[in-house]
């Protein structure tokens, strides 16, 4: 089914939806825009030929189309040298079909689309690519380059069937932007920290079908945001999803995560701060499957990564942690469940059930609570004051903790010194399911 009456068609069955509050995507068709204008780049100056800097190009097909139309990168291999801000568009769609190779240094945001309204940003062949090609700059020790595609401000948009590899920094940020649907993307970066997935925070989003390749964020929420609906992520060998890092005045409500398949990460999900004020609240984790990682349920509010933030603490309350099951590295150095609340502002309504992970190592694993008050493993019940970590161990692998493997689970890293290969999308991002819209191009 297209995926706008697919919209139009769940409207209806609004529960479909989980936490969104209404409806998300463009207000008008590709199709549709297209037909009013098309502007494609190869008329503004833009030359297939990997040297032409294709941003004036992108600029100036822009300007011709940003009030209605479809800006258009044909097939072929263009190179980027400076950073295109797409400002104040309107019923305009993005259409890349060929590759877009950063030649050039810089920082910032090389695709910077902001206030816009009724947006789309699509590959209509499933082939296209943003190659942030970040090894250049990750060999030299050089970590502040430019992240690849950020959208803020906007509204009724959607971003999808894009494969980003290797950006410089991070891959894809929506900030502040409100009913977006971001969805069938592979993002593939280098080995080390700070090459963020996907960075989310706004209201009513929706995210789905994506696999992140890096060693850092998965697909994160940070605040302040409301109704973000995050379903069908493979992280596939990357940091691990989590919402965070919370500071001050943090304000996070109705986020569901369901269906996260994460392998050799540094956590399935994590909620991370240290100090800071504000709250996390009504947020769901269901359907979450592990293989390999280093934490597996991590809140931890003493997040040593993170400088110490002036006040009590974010409050966290109704949290239900719901059908995780797998394994985990090493289940004595870091156990399946590791609840680290503020103790001046202890954690509330902390639910955790069903969740049957074993170790890949060894023969015990630990659960740690310290703080948290709700039902499930050593988390006390009702409410009361902050309290010292309480630690059980277990010895004996608990029943139906097994899981599937996906296909397509990443045997070695990407490294940072070398240019890494544009990743074919998979057919399907958590086992057993297909993607909620049809491939492009297939
Ligand atoms: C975004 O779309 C909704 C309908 O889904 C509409 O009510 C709203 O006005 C739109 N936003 C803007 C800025 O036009
Ligand atoms: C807890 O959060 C869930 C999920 O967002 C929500 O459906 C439920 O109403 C919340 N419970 C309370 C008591 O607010
Ligand atoms: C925890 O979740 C289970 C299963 O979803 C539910 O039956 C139970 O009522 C929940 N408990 C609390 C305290 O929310
Ligand atoms: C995940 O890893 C597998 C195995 O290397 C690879 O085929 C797939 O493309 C990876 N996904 C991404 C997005 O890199």
């Amino acid at each position: 089914m297209h995926f706008t009456s697919f919209l139009v068609a769940a409207a209806s069955v609004l529960p479909v939806f989980g936490q969104l509050s209404g409806k998300v995507g463009p207000l008008t068709t590709h199709a549709a825009k297209s037909a009013k204008k098309t502007c494609n780049v190869l008329s503004y100056g833009a030359k297939a030929d990997k040297t032409t800097d294709i941003g004036p190009p992108l600029l100036a097909a822009f300007a011709a189309c940003k009030t209605g139309g479809t800006v258009v990168v044909p097939a072929g291999e263009f190179a980027i040298k400076t950073w295109v801000t797409f400002e104040s568009g309107k019923g305009w769609a993005l259409q890349i079909d060929g590759t877009i190779s950063r030649t050039s240094g810089g920082s910032g945001n090389m695709l910077f689309v902001r206030n816009a309204n009724d947006f789309e940003l699509f590959s209509s062949n499933g082939k296209g690519v943003i190659q942030g090609n970040g090894f250049e700059d990750h060999k030299t020790g050089k970590r502040d380059g430019a992240r690849l595609i950020r959208i803020e401000q906007s509204t009724n948009f959607s971003v999808h069937d894009i494969i980003l590899v290797d950006a410089p920094m991070f891959h894809f940020v929506i900030s502040k932007s409100s009913n977006g649907e971001a969805y069938n993307m592979a993002i593939r970066g280098g080995d080390m920290g700070g090459l963020d997935g996907v960075d989310v925070w706004g209201t009513n989003i929706w995210i789905h079908d994506v696999m992140v390749t890096n060693k850092d964020e998965c697909v994160t929420v940070k605040s302040p945001s409301k109704n973000i609906l995050i379903e069908n992520i493979y992280c596939n060998w990357s940091g691990g999803s989590a919402i965070g890092s919370l500071g001050t005045d943090t304000a996070i409500s109705s986020v569901i995560y369901r269906n996260i398949y994460t392998v050799h990460s540094n956590q399935m999900m994590m909620i991370k701060s240290n100090g800071g004020s504000g709250y996390v609240e009504d947020v769901v984790f269901e359907n979450f499957i592990g293989h390999g990682n280093a934490y597996s349920l991590d809140i931890d509010q003493y997040w040593s990564s993170m400088k110490l933030i002036a006040g009590d603490g974010v409050k966290l309350s109704n949290m239900t942690f719901k059908n995780w099951k797998g394994g985990l590295a090493n289940g004595a150095q870091r156990g399946p469940v590791k609840v680290a609340c503020s103790d001046k502002t202890p954690c509330t309504d902390i639910n955790i059930t069903d969740l049957s992970m074993w170790t890949e190592t060894g023969n015990k694993q630990t659960y740690s609570c310290r703080s948290g008050y709700g039902n499930g493993f050593c988390l006390k019940k009702g409410t009361g004051a902050g309290y010292a970590a309480i630690t059980s161990t277990q010895v004996a692998a608990p029943t139906g903790y097994s899981a599937p493997v996906m296909k397509e689970d990443l045997k070695t890293a990407f490294g940072t010194a070398a240019s890494i290969p544009i990743p074919t999308m998979p057919a399907s991002f958590y086992p057993g399911t297909p993607p909620r819209s049809r491939l492009a191009g297939q």
